[in-house]
């Protein structure tokens, strides 16, 4: 059976002492023997003091976005390697904010993934769609259309490095969750999808996270649904025990 993966995204908040504190808290904070996978996406000006601080403790290090070459005039841009080298092991690459905040494409983010998995990230992809393609029923096409784009080109063995973190855009920061029916749907629905891109096996071990106003009263129903493998978490991530409750959740 697959682990539970729970990931803060911590967006562009915290000051370089808040987010050493927050990391530390986290780390200290976590259950003995706990089985739960537990990583932290802090802002880019703070991964190599969170990183060091979370160094020998359980808690992984990711960044929120990369760029797609290795090297070169990019001004303002990170490359994957910077991020791994900065003590990191995963990228969120498609965050909603990103596709609708700043116009990134299936195209853009596929180079994006392939790049970051060859620098030796691992990535969590992010899918979701929005209100209106909800109530047009086109969700499932929404997905389909983000997974077979984002994702293709890949091996199956690349995609054992690949997380999906189901994110609803109208659940996020909204406070508005989805029902446990709504997310278990969905899930499935990008599970079977990844199995006929990459195959039975690649589905069975993918790991699907949820995100959009995950906080501990809602964590435990979500995260017990069959195909909810972990959460992706926004505002309740940035406190310790907030997040730490909806660990101990998984
Ligand atoms: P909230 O948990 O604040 O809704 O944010 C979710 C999110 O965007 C995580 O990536």
């Amino acid at each position: 059976s697959r682990p539970k993966f729970v990931a803060g995204n911590w967006k562009m908040y915290t000051t370089r002492a808040g987010a050493v504190d927050l990391a530390a808290a986290v780390a200290k904070g976590l259950p003995a023997g706990g089985k739960t996978r537990v990583a932290v996406c802090p802002p880019f000006p703070w991964l190599t003091a969170v990183a060091d601080a979370l160094k020998g403790t359980p808690v992984a290090v990711g960044a929120q976005n990369c760029h797609f070459e290795k090297e070169g005039a990019f001004t303002g841009e990170t490359a994957p390697g910077m991020i791994l080298d900065a003590g990191c092991q995963y990228v969120i690459i498609g965050h909603s904010e990103r596709r609708h905040g700043f116009g990134e494409t299936d195209g853009l983010l596929n180079k994006k993934t392939k790049a970051a998995l060859a620098a030796g990230l691992s990535v969590i992809f992010c899918v979701g769609e929005l209100l209106a393609e909800r109530e047009a029923s086109q969700t499932e096409k929404v997905l389909e259309t983000q997974l077979t784009h984002g994702l293709a080109d890949l091996s199956a063995a690349q995609l054992e490095k690949v997380v999906v973190a189901y994110e609803p855009v109208w659940a996020i920061g909204t406070g508005k969750v989805a029902t446990t029916e709504q997310a278990q749907a969905a899930h499935a629905f990008i599970r079977q999808k990844i199995a006929g891109q990459f195959g039975e096996k690649a589905a069975a071990g993918l790991l699907i996270q949820y995100g959009g106003s995950v906080k501990p009263d809602n964590a435990a129903a979500l995260l017990h649904q069959p195909d909810v493998d972990g959460a992706l978490v926004g505002g309740a991530s940035l406190k310790a025990d907030t997040f730490l409750a909806i660990v101990a959740a998984g």
